[in-house]
């Protein structure tokens, strides 16, 4: 009964929404920017920051990519941060999560200008998302998960939905766009101390798997019908593989598939989403910027 929702589909659609942007800001002179900072080697943090700095060339985007090295200071990364800032042709700023131990995240984070910050991490724009006020930036992995319902056809408002993880990347603004005026859903936030949690998970018309542990959603946790969207990207090994591992979601795939009205595949569902809620963030930045 599964509809596998396609997100590089959709990201294609809402990249083509972004291209006429584009072509609009390019006409009156602004060529949207992105700065994207990578501190140290991880080697995922590595690939996603090459997809972000290539999608933003294939676009006709400015960009710009600094890497630091893994031993870099926090005063190097404010120092990175605070030129960025400065930089007329940078309208977003995004610096790569997690970076090393020795740098404090939250003080990176805070440091970036608001107007700039894509990620939507900075306080300014979590209060501007909790107060619905629509100038501030959303992060990219749950809008894009807002926009895949969507295009699925399903149904958030007065739906039971239950987040699994409560992470301010996804889980947390991902309950609050769920509740906002735009989902209108009752929403559940499980995470590692939640009791009975497959029983919280059945009651769920939509789940959100965004705990970082493969395969962790298993049929006996989904009702018959439900919408999943899948947000973990797991590496775990595989000697099959040519790369010695392969890529698992949150949730046990194809188990749980025949049970749903609409699910995610990992990769190719809310992956691609990313990038493309990304650059949009950025053109309504540049859009920002102008006004
Ligand atoms: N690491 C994993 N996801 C993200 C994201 O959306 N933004 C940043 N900056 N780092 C991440």
């Amino acid at each position: 009964m599964s509809k596998i929702i396609d997100g590089k589909a959709v990201a294609e659609k809402v990249l083509a929404e972004c291209l006429e942007d584009i072509q609009e800001l390019k006409n009156a002179g602004v060529t949207p920017g992105l700065a994207v900072v990578l501190v140290g080697e991880d080697p995922a943090s590595k690939v996603y920051v090459g997809s972000k700095v290539r999608k933003c060339a294939e676009l006709g985007l400015h960009s710009r990519k600094i890497e630091l090295p893994v031993d870099a200071s926090q005063e190097d990364v404010l120092a990175v941060v605070n030129e960025l800032n400065d930089d007329p042709l940078i309208h977003g700023i995004l610096v790569q999560s997690p970076p090393p131990p020795q740098i404090d995240e939250d003080a990176i984070v805070r440091a970036i200008d608001p107007a700039k910050d894509v990620d939507g991490f900075h306080p300014v724009n979590v209060a501007k998302l909790t107060l619905e006020d629509a100038s501030g930036f959303v992060p990219c992995t749950p809008a894009g998960c807002m926009r895949l319902l969507k295009e699925a056809g399903v149904e958030t408002s007065g739906a039971e939905a239950v987040v699994i993880g409560r992470s301010m990347i996804v889980g947390k603004p991902m309950a609050l766009l769920l509740m906002s005026k735009q989902g209108n859903a009752t929403v559940t936030v499980a995470h590692s101390r939640t009791k009975e949690l497959a029983e919280v998970c059945r009651r769920a018309d939509i789940i959100v798997a965004a705990i970082g542990m493969p395969e962790f959603v298993t049929a006996d946790m989904v009702k018959e019908g439900a919408a999943v969207i899948d947000v973990g990207i797991n590496r775990v090994d595989d000697s099959s593989a040519k790369r010695g591992y392969r890529l698992v979601g949150d949730v046990a795939y194809d188990e749980v598939a025949p049970k749903c009205s609409a699910i995610t595949p990992v990769p190719g569902g809310v992956g691609p989403m990313t990038i493309a809620m990304l650059i949009s963030n950025t053109i309504k930045a540049a859009q920002q910027s102008m006004a």
